[in-house]
């Protein structure tokens, strides 16, 4: 009935809200004998953690990840394996401030999931949207660390694309430059001008959307499925899942619809390999809804934090109509922490379908076929 489960062989259950005391998450269906500890899912978390820079909240949040179960260090190798059972994740939440929001205990934030979560269940959880917050996002970022482990050789980066109306130069794109800024930008001249843009647009007490993507590489062809278990469509979902995203679109996207069926085409060719080579990626690696070797590239709009300084019109719970300033610790621009949690969210679908063929068809056969001879 509540839906906090996605995915189907590598299954993952997050729980928690903003300001209990935890959150955490049961990892299903990952396979035995991958070597894992907390150092393999830390690094992931540390770039989805607030207050790193003055462009992300403030809220100071270690987000130390404990492994509680399913790992189990062998006597001989004296390496942490996972064992196949369910792994169980848990972060503490340790920066809650619940008094930062008694101001808009009643009232409703435009643009914030209060009202919709009040009309369903007749509650509101207004310290930081309860489960409508994006602590839960978090666990993930966990669980696609150990997502990352079960594909070989697969990566999956991301970067940000565009804050507000200001787009990366994708002449410029460098993906060492990602690591070296604030906003894993890949152009070093567009992160300098969105510092400036940014923080304009946070002394004005206002928010600005943006737009991410996701590039993973290393997809073994055949990962999806006809016609309810789209490997565009699950990618889709999973991204459009992230709190405040309002547009997904894969390869081309919307702007296939400017191009002429020659253009959009991804022409072949042999490569020296024998394997074949696309001369294009339009498709963003997927047709038919299965993997072709070529990189998955996906992209999602993040719409601007709804929580901001200036007074927004609204009703409370009563009936009345009010106003709405929500002071407190908010980013100005939650598309940056959206970054690592894109990248996770593909990383956990591409798993899932990954020990699904695993499970339904094992090796693929050997391209390309010999032609029978008559
Ligand atoms: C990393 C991240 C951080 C967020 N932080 C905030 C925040 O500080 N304030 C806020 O109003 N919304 C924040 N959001 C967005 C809300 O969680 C989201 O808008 C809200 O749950 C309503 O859901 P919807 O926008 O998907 O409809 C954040 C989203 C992400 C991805």
């Amino acid at each position: 009935m509540s839906f906090n489960t996605f995915g189907h062989l590598f299954r993952v259950t997050t729980f928690g809200e903003s300001h209990g005391p935890a959150i955490g998450c049961v990892v299903d269906g990952c396979p035995p004998r991958i070597p894992l500890t907390e150092a393999d899912i830390q690094p992931y978390l540390d770039k989805r953690r607030p207050g790193q820079s003055r462009f992300t909240t403030q809220r100071q949040e270690p987000d130390t990840i404990r492994i509680l179960s399913g790992v189990f260090t062998d006597d001989e190798t004296g390496i942490q394996v996972t064992t196949g059972t369910p792994l169980a994740l848990l972060i503490d939440n340790v920066d809650q401030r619940s008094k930062d929001y008694s101001a808009i205990k009643d009232s409703y934030r435009p643009g914030h999931a209060g009202y919709a979560y009040d009309v369903k269940y007749g509650l509101h959880d207004y310290r930081g949207g309860g489960r409508a917050s994006a602590r839960e996002t978090a666990m993930r970022v966990a669980a696609g660390a150990v997502a990352r482990k079960i594909v070989p050789g697969l990566q999956v980066r991301a970067a940000l694309i565009q804050i507000g109306p200001h787009e990366v130069d994708r002449s410029r794109w460098d993906w060492a430059e990602v690591e070296n800024n604030p906003f894993f930008c890949p152009d070093a001249k567009a992160a300098a001008a969105w510092a400036d843009y940014l923080d304009g647009v946070r002394k004005k007490g206002s928010s600005a959307g943006a737009i991410i993507e996701v590039v993973a590489e290393g997809v073994p062809p055949g990962l999806g499925a006809p016609v309810y278990a789209k490997l565009d469509g699950d990618i889709a979902g999973a991204l459009m899942g992230i709190n405040a995203v309002k547009g997904v679109e894969i390869g081309a996207g919307f702007a296939a619809a400017e191009l002429s069926g020659e253009d959009n085409a991804d022409e072949m060719r042999m490569g020296n390999d024998g394997q074949p080579r696309f001369l294009s990626n339009n498709a963003g690696g997927i047709l038919g809804g299965i993997s072709t070797g070529q990189p998955v590239v996906a992209r999602f709009a993040v719409k601007p934090t709804s929580s901001i300084l200036t007074p927004r019109r609204t009703v409370d719970r009563y009936g009345n109509e009010t106003d709405v300033v929500t002071k407190g610790r908010h980013d100005p621009c939650v598309g940056i922490r959206a970054v690592p949690i894109g990248e996770a969210m593909v990383a956990c679908v591409i798993a899932d379908h990954y020990l699904r063929q695993r499970a339904q068809v094992g090796a693929s056969p050997a391209w390309p076929f010999k032609k029978p001879s008559v």
